[in-house]
């Protein structure tokens, strides 16, 4: 265990791992509800009214988007799957952002029909829009692509010149977009991206409102990518400078926050690190002086792990006793198969001791494979209630139910 890490959480992981197979993902539902609130309540400190809409596919299981509707927020989603199980999960079509750049003709009328809000991501798509006859008026909001480090144009959404084409295009048959939408990324740990596209669409921005009747918000949703632990190592950029940043920038374009609906669309700062992999030691070795442990899990179960910084650590062990590194390598059978970085054991590490990965509670579901039939069950705990996730169809058979 790290200094960072919940220790009733882990209490309940230790306590089921001597009951249940692991490998399995143990979830902290409290803890996301929690978040959830705290993250609500920073907006809405800066955006009387600002809007949360959970993005689905950073974790899809029911249990945890049932969460958002109860606490009031909205769904993202960016499939026809995904947009049936928001309204399975009772989000009134209303309250359901449809994203993504390819939606299809059915997913498209489904989503007329339940009068979610559609994100255009391309001229197509409005064409698509105009053409499909559904007897009630679409609600739209522009996709507004972005700039990358590159000084390239993100390939997802309108470029400028296009949102003005598709404001025309609507304009012209007597339609309007509820707003504009730009997503730049995930984890992102600095305010400067979000700012420079708050800048970068003003414009737009003062032409929505300039049209829109007395008393209607514009919609402003500058999407998810907030920033969990996994960003860094160092220091994470706390969600009350993205509000704080946000409130300025619009203010210095003159833009006056009370005429716009402020939406975020959070997905991996919510849940993230409400959940870990709980995996058990089945091998060890050395290796000219480096030791080594095998795991029961593949590392693709939390795929991140090669990338952004997860903590690695023993069961039992408390974090300041140890001073032997492992490098913990996973049960797949190929060479990327193990951590970037080392967990820090007792000498005599045992077969069968619990290693635990944290960090493991989004896109790791949606992400892992069921190769070599390797499988994980998903469990959670609500206050002091254990109990099992995830068997509600929405991910791969073996994640959610090995044999
Ligand atoms: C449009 C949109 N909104 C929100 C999100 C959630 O992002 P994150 O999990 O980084 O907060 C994503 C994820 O890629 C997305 O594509």
């Amino acid at each position: 265990m790290t200094k960072d890490d919940d220790p009733l959480m882990l209490h309940y992981a230790r306590e089921l791992s001597s009951r249940v197979e692991t490998p399995f993902y143990f979830f902290d539902i409290e803890g996301i509800r929690q978040r959830i609130r705290d993250f609500a309540a920073v907006w809405r400190a800066h955006f009387p009214g600002a809007i949360l809409a959970y993005s689905y596919k950073t974790n899809p299981i029911a249990a945890i988007t049932t969460i958002f509707r109860k606490e009031g927020g909205r769904a993202e989603v960016v499939s026809e799957k995904e947009l049936l199980w928001a309204l399975a999960d009772g989000y009134p079509g209303s309250q359901i952002h449809f994203n993504g750049p390819a939606k299809s003709t059915e997913a498209l009328r489904r989503a007329m029909e339940a009068d979610a809000a559609i994100h255009i991501d391309s001229l197509d798509e409005l064409d698509l829009i105009f053409k499909l006859q559904v007897d009630c008026r679409p609600r739209i909001v522009l996709r507004a692509s972005h700039l990358l480090a590159s000084g390239e144009r993100s390939r997802f959404g309108l470029l400028p010149d296009e949102c003005h084409l598709a404001l025309d295009r609507l304009e012209n048959t007597g339609l309007s977009a509820d707003g504009i939408h730009f997503h730049l990324g995930s984890n992102i740990n600095s305010t400067a991206k979000y700012m420079q596209s708050i800048s970068d669409n003003a414009p737009l921005l003062d032409r929505l409102l300039a049209q829109a009747p007395a008393g209607r918000k514009v919609s402003l949703d500058i999407g998810g990518g907030f920033p969990s632990r996994s960003a860094s190592d160092v220091k994470i950029i706390p969600i009350d400078t993205f509000a704080k940043d946000t409130l300025r920038t619009l203010r210095n374009h003159n833009i006056n926050p009370t005429d716009l609906t402020m939406i975020v669309e959070p997905g991996r700062c919510l849940v993230e690190e409400a959940a870990l992999l709980a995996t058990r030691v089945m091998a060890r070795k050395t290796r000219a002086g480096r030791h080594l442990v095998f795991v029961d899990a593949g590392l693709d179960l939390v795929r991140s792990a090669g990338a952004m910084h997860h903590r690695v650590w023993f069961e039992s062990e408390r974090f300041e006793q140890h001073h032997t590194p492992y490098e913990v390598c996973g049960a797949r059978c190929y060479e990327a198969d193990r951590m970037p970085t080392a967990a820090v054991g007792p000498q005599d590490v045992k077969i069968g001791s619990m290693v635990f990965i944290s960090s493991a509670g989004a896109y790791a579901l949606v992400q892992a494979g069921v190769w070599n039939g390797l499988c994980a069950r998903i469990y959670g705990v609500d206050g002091s209630k254990v109990f099992e996730l995830g068997r509600d169809g929405r991910l791969p058979e073996l994640i959610s139910t090995p044999s």
